[in-house]
């Protein structure tokens, strides 16, 4: 496209986009993104907090960003947090302006997230900070502005002291927002919607709003609040007047009656809104809109947790905060297509391990159905960045207060909690108990409504009775839980881990490992989804447990994607194992077997391994099939091998849940799988002997996206064979040409020892695939045309549309 032309299109879609937004957020808050044209530098020049200070020769960026995804790795460093470098300074600089008629309002920042122990100056001047780098915090920024003038905000990041487990990330990796507002107004997150009374027949609610009075003078405030059904229709409303003393603050308490509410629930995440209005006479101050549902739910002595007055066995997922190539960078599409692939597995859970989430998590929980596991904290061991010797009530309260009160109005939320792992909290080292009573009661303080946990991990430690201080039982792995129940049997139990089962995409090794740490030595671990940590299980010991055990909610599988550092079993990896699906969100085979488990109504059928085994013929090779059925008939090359069925009787939990032909003997040609379920056939699946790599083939997620310049498409790259065949073991390095509306925004596969960058326009294909993931540009829409091509293979071509 010639560049005149890509500006007079971009002109008239701002000017159609504004237009749009005008219309429908009419009567949004004025919040303001303030992503954009931000100027970056790693390390820590001196005195760059100075509005005066050139920064001309630093790079220009857009926010969400994380410095340390683009790499290079160091294969010195260690592979826990990922082998990226995000340890370090780093500045980032904007001029804004607040127009001057805004003169005589409060300006304030909303930071969604900054790693790690980010400064925010505003024209020289340090006008708040932040300790832990997983949380959102705002900061006041009225008495630092000049209003009708050019103003300097810098943020200063500052990872140095960051201890974590995984893969950090670095920078302002969440959103930026400016709020300009009347002194008199609602208080940020100030709003607090309980649903005391829900029946079919109507609902009770009740509202907290918290109005600030920042003027001179007491006012006769009135507040009005208005309850829009999902259709943003009005349903009902209620107003009440009070006088707020000058420099005060004032709750204001209403309560509503809805009749006939939806409920939300998993399947049908039906969700209200509540406008806040702040008036004084007829003159509108402030308004501000807040989203929330009507739901019960309870956690059970005895049946688990129940859902709108049904059981729910919480079918869920653990997942870390970071997006594979893209880094810890939020990304808005790249999260929902996350949960869009949990969701399709059967998960209705997701627990944010360990650490407060993106707000855009909670509302897509909220809009898509999932109930949240919500976390706070992992262990101490910095990755809260709580420096010892600090005041840890101090701490604790004031992120607990940012955490609670921000999500408490999500109906995904059924549960907090203050932390996972924390061994000083169990064994009472160290005044643990106390604290953990803190931080319990820093909950309650802000939120009435939910039941607080903490994950437990260190089994005898029970004898604390730490659980006396929160509401349920939640331990990570292998039935640890089983003596905190026996000690306190009025409390539900919540795997807040299981599983730790490992495996690498497409990789198998003919031989079953002999135990669960059997690992192979090549670095990669055999997908036959028999290998987890020594402490851990498999997925069907879960099963069964579960199944044998109903006073349990349900699990959480650590997890769900595979996430940057944490390379258990292998230290010289750069990314975990642990995923059901890999690292850039091509599914593992894991992922059928939970399907077949979680979602009974669906036919599926799910058979490995490949069949490419060159000089292996005449050998064993062992079949798992994966199937919603009771049994499986499986061919090779048109030959019966005979039909084996489930036994959901067995103490061996591998027999209840999939099957397994140990010794079929190799040959090439096709291995067919055909399953049933009480003799009526449910699919069936095949995998056949592919040729050499002779072509590149192109599939994205989607075909057209939004010209947001954040809105992405996922393109599966593979190689195939002459007769279409996929070639599970090709290696080709494939390299990409972008032209048009679009950009790469990174390329991934899902080798955990690999070092190429993320951020480049070629990788190589592992075990027949890798993700190319295109962005669109903003207000720039067209086509985006898409070119593969590789030494030896015939090249591909797509054209997406960015509109
Ligand atoms: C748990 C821990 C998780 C992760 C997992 C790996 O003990 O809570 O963060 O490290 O082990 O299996």
């Amino acid at each position: 496209m010639n560049t005149f032309y890509k500006i007079m299109r971009k002109i008239f879609f701002h000017l159609l986009f504004l237009s749009i937004s005008c219309s429908i957020f009419a009567e949004e808050r004025n919040w303001i993104n303030v992503n954009e044209n931000w100027l970056f530098t790693k390390g820590n020049p001196g005195r760059a907090q100075f509005p005066d200070f050139d920064d001309s020769k630093w790079e220009k960026i857009n926010i969400p960003h994380d410095w340390a995804i683009a790499g290079p790795f160091n294969e010195e460093e260690t592979g826990q947090t990922g082998k990226l470098p995000w340890r370090g300074e780093g500045w980032y600089r904007k001029i804004f302006t607040v127009d001057e008629s805004e003169k005589g309002k409060v300006v304030y920042f909303l930071f969604d997230g900054i790693m790690a122990n980010p400064k925010i100056y505003i024209n020289g001047e340090l006008a708040g900070q932040w300790d832990y780098g997983y949380n959102s915090f705002y900061i006041n920024a009225t008495e630092f502005v000049r209003f009708g003038q050019e103003n300097t905000i810098a943020v200063y990041a500052d990872t140095r002291n960051h201890g974590s487990r995984w893969y950090p990330g670095a920078g302002i990796y969440r959103k930026v927002r400016m709020l300009t507002t009347n002194p008199v107004h609602a208080e940020i997150w100030g709003t607090y919607i309980t649903t005391p009374v829900v029946e079919k027949s109507h609902a009770e609610m009740r509202t907290l709003n918290n109005i600030l009075n920042f003027s001179e003078t007491d006012r006769e405030i009135t507040v009005e609040v208005k309850v829009l059904n999902s259709e943003y229709v009005e349903i009902t409303s209620s107003e009440n007047k009070k006088k707020i003393a000058a420099g005060s603050s004032l709750e204001f308490d209403h309560w509503l009656t809805v009749t006939s509410p939806t409920l939300w629930d998993v399947d049908n995440p039906v969700t209200y809104r509540l406008k806040t209005i702040v008036k004084e006479g007829d003159e509108i101050l402030d308004e501000k809109e807040t989203s929330f549902g009507f739901r019960t739910f309870q956690f059970t002595a005895d049946d688990g947790f129940h859902l709108n007055g049904r059981r729910l066995q919480l079918k869920g997922v653990n997942l870390h905060h970071d997006h594979g190539p893209l880094g810890a960078a939020f990304n808005y599409r790249s999260l929902e297509r996350k949960l869009e692939m949990m969701k399709e597995m059967g998960v209705n859970a997701i627990r944010n391990s360990h650490n407060v989430e993106a707000p855009e998590f909670l509302e897509l929980c909220d809009k898509m159905g999932f109930v949240v596991f919500n976390e706070a904290f992992d262990k101490w061991n910095n990755t809260a960045d709580f420096v010892r010797g600090n005041d840890f009530y101090e701490f604790g309260e004031r992120n607990i207060r940012n955490f609670v009160m921000r999500d408490r109005n999500h109906p995904s939320v059924v549960i907090w909690s203050v932390g996972n792992e924390m061994g000083d909290l169990q064994t009472n080292f160290d005044y643990g108990l106390r604290r953990l009573a803190a931080m319990v009661g820093f909950v309650r303080k802000y939120d009435i409504t939910r039941p607080v946990t903490m994950a437990c991990h260190q089994e005898s430690d029970s004898r604390w009775r730490h659980f006396d201080y929160y509401d349920v039982h939640s331990w990570n792995y292998d039935q640890r839980w089983s003596f905190a129940r026996k000690l306190e049997p009025s409390k539900s139990v919540i795997i807040s881990e299981s599983a730790s089962t490992v495996s690498t995409r497409g990789f198998y090794e003919l031989t079953l490992p002999k135990k669960k740490d059997d690992f192979s030595a090549s670095g990669y671990v055999a997908s036959w989804d028999l290998n987890s940590g020594f402490y851990s299980e498999i997925p069907d010991d879960d099963f069964l447990w579960q199944e044998e055990g109903k006073y349990i909610a349900g699990e959480f599988v650590w997890t769900g994607f595979d996430y940057l550092g944490e390379p258990y079993p292998f230290e010289t990896s750069r990314s975990s194992y642990f995923g059901i699906v890999d690292l850039v969100g091509i599914l593992k085979d894991r992922y059928y077997l939970y399907q077949s488990y979680w979602r009974p109504e669906k036919n599926m059928v799910h058979l490995l391994p490949h069949w490419n085994w060159e000089g292996n013929e005449g050998k064993p090779v062992p079949v798992f099939v994966y199937t919603n059925g009771d049994s499986a008939e499986l061919f090779l090359n048109g030959k019966s091998l005979g039909k084996k069925y489930k036994n959901p009787t067995s103490k061996v939990s591998t027999e209840r849940y999939r099957l397994m032909w140990h010794d079929v003997i190799y040959e090439p040609g096709e291995l067919k799988a055909i399953g049933y379920k009480e003799g009526k056939p449910v699919g069936e699946a095949v995998v056949k002997t592919a040729g050499k790599p002779y072509a590149i083939q192109l599939t994205p997620d989607r075909n057209t996206i939004s010209a947001t310049g954040e809105d992405l498409s996922f393109v599966l790259v593979e190689a195939y064979d002459k007769n279409g065949n996929p070639c599970p073991l090709a290696d080709n390095l494939i390299n990409f040409k972008i032209d048009g509306a679009g950009e790469i925004a990174g390329v991934g596969n899902g080798d955990q020892k690999s070092y190429e960058p993320f951020q480049a326009d070629y990788r190589k294909l592992f075990y027949g695939k890798a993700m190319l993931i295109v962005r669109s540009e903003k207000n720039i829409p067209g086509k985006i045309k898409i070119r593969a091509f590789s030494d030896g293979l015939k090249p591909s071509e797509i054209i997406l549309i960015s509109q």
